[in-house]
């Protein structure tokens, strides 16, 4: 057993706040993309946790979404290759996946779905074994293909799956951010601070930026904050830093429900401002230090764990 056992003796403390708020229309969306803003290098963020149900996609598509609304370019990269629900959560129907992408049956750009306010999701495959199964060279395609293509979006946010296998750490590791989803529960705190471990020993990366998900407030969400940096201060090379908080929201479940974002449906709930919030730091955040070329080369030389570190 290891530092990580310290954490399993966190309290847990989740319950439900519900919040009434007017539900506007979709907005028609558009495959092009945006023109708004002035073009800039495309910023990938992994969405990430470790553990399985924390809000990871919910994350990635809700922020994804606030940040197409203030007029970025976004791509949400449904990552969760095999079982991927992004197109679910958005009430979307993918004839094709990113596997027809790597058998070269399709570009990128075929596989891209319009969601309201602009976002544009590429979806993976739901029960594709093959999927499952990809090796570290399509995970590279992948990732290339985003940097090909022209113009690349503002933001591309990786919905990653649960779990520390090769696919999210090779995600993660390519990526110029990774964003921890955790929320108030011991098996989270331990499953964050184990892909942290992964992650920072094998592919050198040193920067977390963590959201915490189904809390009541910004004070538990900094304890929360508190209690992984801790651990991790003592036993890891790592900085984690706090990047905002969800709350636990029943609006979200029903929007969840209804195949729509909550930032679509009701803008005025709690878990919407709090996106609101979210993506607005986020924005702040200084230019990556990684281009999307020296990316690929890291993700090249990189293509298997560095072995003895
Ligand atoms: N802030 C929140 N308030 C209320 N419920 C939430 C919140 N965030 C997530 N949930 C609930 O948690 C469920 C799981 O969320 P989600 O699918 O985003 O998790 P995940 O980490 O992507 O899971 P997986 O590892 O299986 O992909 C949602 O269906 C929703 O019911
Ligand atoms: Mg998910």
């Amino acid at each position: 057993m290891d530092q990580a056992w310290g954490l399993k003796h966190f309290p847990m403390t989740l319950a439900g706040i519900g919040e009434p708020a007017p539900a506007p229309g979709h907005q028609a969306s558009s495959l092009l993309p945006k023109a708004a803003l002035p073009s800039r290098p495309c910023r990938a963020i992994a969405v990430a946790g470790g553990k399985g149900g924390v809000g990871k996609s919910t994350v990635a598509v809700n922020l994804g979404m606030t940040l197409s609304m203030a007029g970025h370019d976004v791509m949400v990269l449904d990552a969760d290759m095999g079982l991927a629900n992004v197109d679910v959560l958005l009430g979307l129907a993918p004839s094709r996946h990113i596997g027809h992408m790597l058998d070269g049956q399709c570009a990128l750009e075929d596989l891209l779905l319009g969601a309201p306010h602009g976002l544009r999701v590429v979806p993976a495959g739901s029960g594709a074994r093959r999927l499952a199964q990809l090796g570290s060279g399509e995970h590279a395609a992948v990732i290339r293909a985003f940097d090909d293509l022209a113009p690349p979006p503002h933001y591309l946010l990786i919905d990653t799956a649960a779990g520390l296998s090769d696919s999210v750490a090779m995600f993660a590791a390519a990526a110029d951010d990774v964003m921890l989803v955790v929320c108030d529960e011991p098996a989270s705190l331990t499953d964050a601070y184990a892909l942290i471990k992964v992650l920072s020993r094998d592919f050198a990366v040193r920067r977390f930026r963590m959201v915490a998900n189904m809390v009541h407030n910004q004070g538990e969400a900094q304890q929360l904050h508190q209690k992984l940096s801790r651990v991790c201060d003592r036993f890891l090379e790592v900085v984690i830093e706090f990047t905002g908080w969800v709350p636990q929201d029943e609006r979200l479940r029903q929007a969840i429900r209804r195949q729509r974002a909550v930032v679509d449906l009701w803008p005025s709930s709690r878990s919407a401002l709090a996106f609101k919030q979210l993506a607005g730091a986020v924005d702040k955040w200084t230019e990556p230090e990684r281009s999307g070329l020296d990316r690929i080369a890291f993700f090249g030389g990189r293509a298997t764990p560095a072995a003895g570190c």
